[in-house]
């Protein structure tokens, strides 16, 4: 696991060579994780992704996500060509690439990272110039890892910079989240972790499910989980992903979609805001969820 964490670490630090463009421009790598499946992580990296873009964001999506529902179905797109396309050399980078909403730019990872990182060195060189394109073109980088600790999913929360883990307030939810950031906080100690609560059905199981696993990463782990948003359970979102569109441009001003715009304000250089559970349930944040609760 060290060893994959090492090189996945590695392709993305093999950028930082001499012609790199300043620190202050390299782009923010988010993985969004979850324990359990089915949590609504592809929608929340698709519609976040689709509002920071509108924002005026540069916004790379690693569709690495191998189960079903992942971007490309969730957008009726039928990628080519994949990364292990490009690693054998056979097409570019912008060959694999998929234009998508809003001007987000998606990168269908395909079979697999864990068979991308056992390449041989010269495929390997490919990856690694084509991510390091990428990289120059983007503020963000937000990778949709699919549930689970597999090898790759890990592999991806050892190489980013930062986490977001989704849940349910379902207590099986909570508990495979937990363990994800169990495994971050080994693997990874100095990436923040943040936490989106989907599907709640109101602003209190919302606020129970973020208190347990604050609190409890907090007193085992020693992590401090950045609350960075909810977002209720919506028909829209059920119905957008039927229409195979995304909720915040089908269904712009339904609660989703306001819940989706204040994650991507938090995520985007508002991220002190989300500091503490205390900070944020007590205040700003339970006001919004109560307002954008009772409208639907
Ligand atoms: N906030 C929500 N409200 C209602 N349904 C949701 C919500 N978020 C997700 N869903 C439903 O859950 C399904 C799974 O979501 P998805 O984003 O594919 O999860 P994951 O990527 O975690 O497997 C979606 O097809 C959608 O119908
Ligand atoms: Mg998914």
């Amino acid at each position: 696991m060290n060893d994959q964490a090492r090189s996945l670490r590695s392709i993305a630090r093999e950028q930082g060579q001499p012609g790199r463009p300043d620190e202050a421009c390299a782009p923010r790598v988010i993985a969004v994780t979850s324990g359990k499946g089915g949590v609504g992580k592809t929608n929340v990296v698709l519609n976040a992704s689709i509002t920071l873009a509108f924002g005026g964001a540069r916004v790379v999506v690693l569709d690495a996500d191998l189960g079903l529902g992942n971007i490309d179905v969730m957008l009726g797109i039928v990628p080519r060509y994949t990364l292990a396309h490009v690693a054998a050399g056979e097409v570019g980078i912008a060959d694999i690439e998929v234009p998508g909403p809003g001007g987000i730019r998606i990168i269908p990872c395909g079979s697999g990272i864990t068979s991308l990182l056992r390449l041989p060195e010269s495929e390997r060189a490919h990856l690694v110039s084509a991510l390091a394109a990428l990289e120059r073109e983007a503020d963000f980088i937000i990778v949709d890892t699919g549930a689970g600790l597999s090898p790759g999913v890990v592999g991806f929360l050892a190489a980013v910079e930062e986490v977001i883990v989704v849940t349910t307030p379902e207590p099986t939810s909570i508990a495979d989240a937990y363990a994800t950031v169990k495994v971050v906080s080994h693997e990874n100690p100095a990436a923040p972790v943040m936490l989106v609560v989907n599907m709640a059905r109101d602003l209190q199981e919302a606020e129970d499910a973020a208190e347990k696993i604050t609190l409890v990463a907090k007193r085992f782990l020693q992590v401090n989980i950045k609350l960075l948003g909810f977002v209720p359970r919506d028909l829209c979102v059920a119905r957008a992903v039927m229409q195979q569109k995304p909720f915040v441009l089908r269904y712009p001003s339904c609660p989703a979609s306001r819940a989706v715009g204040e994650i991507a304000n938090r995520l985007q250089g508002r991220g002190d805001e989300a500091a503490s559970l205390q900070g944020f349930v007590g205040q700003g944040l339970a006001g919004f969820f109560r307002k954008i609760s009772s409208r639907s």
